[in-house]
């Protein structure tokens, strides 16, 4: 099979990583990845926060389980204490945090509220692009990955948090390391359930 499908096929999401610093030239290739990835009117307005330093990752870390305790609590979920900490210990064990930003005043000026919508869409797809750009990338590399939602859930905290201008929109974050699990191919959809050629 043709080198670039099956890397395409074999992709899973790692969220287990060694504990073991990733080399910056590997971290390098994956944003350059990244940057090459298509977006609307090629404008690529999008900004990647890169943390792969320890006291920084620690912030991340305690910011996120903070907020997360905070929204158990007030969602009536029990084990609020513990869920926190396992969610505090999943970003301190992930060697490399990127986060994704859409540069929201980058993105094409309009007139009408729809096509406000729209090129905010665009931008969000645009970066939805680049980010499993970076999940290939970082497979290829002989990594793993794993993109993460949570980015949405604090997105002003990140801001405040890491001296970010009001303008950038975290919409993703990615954990990146050498892989600790081997997860089975994935069972996927049958084609005839979601594809049509040519009628509906
Ligand atoms: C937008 C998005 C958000 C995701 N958020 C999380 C997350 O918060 N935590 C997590 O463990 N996995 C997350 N994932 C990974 C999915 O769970 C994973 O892609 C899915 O189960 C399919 O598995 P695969 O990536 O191995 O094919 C997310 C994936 C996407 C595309």
């Amino acid at each position: 099979m043709d080198e670039g499908l099956a890397l395409i096929l074999q992709r899973r999401t790692i969220r287990r990583f060694e504990a073991k610093k990733v080399d910056r030239n590997k971290i390098i290739g994956i944003l350059k990845a990244a940057l090459s990835a298509p977006s609307a009117h090629n404008l690529q307005a999008w900004r990647i926060l890169v943390i792969d330093d320890a006291s920084k990752k620690e912030q991340l870390a305690d910011l996120a389980s903070k907020l997360y305790y905070k929204s158990l609590i007030a969602r009536n979920i029990a084990g609020a204490t513990v869920k926190a900490g396992k969610a505090r210990e999943r970003i301190v064990s992930a060697p490399v945090i990127l986060i994704l930003f859409l540069a929201r005043d980058e993105l094409r000026k309009e007139a009408s509220w729809r096509r406000i919508r729209n090129e905010w869409i665009m931008g969000t797809q645009s970066l939805a692009a680049m980010a499993q750009n970076i999940l290939l990338a970082a497979s290829a590399l002989g990594l793993g990955a794993c993109w993460r939602g949570v980015a949405l859930f604090m997105a002003n905290h990140i801001n405040r948090e890491f001296n970010i201008p009001h303008s950038m929109e975290p919409q993703a974050l990615i954990e990146l390391g050498y892989p600790m699990q081997k997860p089975k191919p994935k069972k996927v959809r049958d084609m005839k359930e979601v594809v049509h050629f040519n009628e509906w």
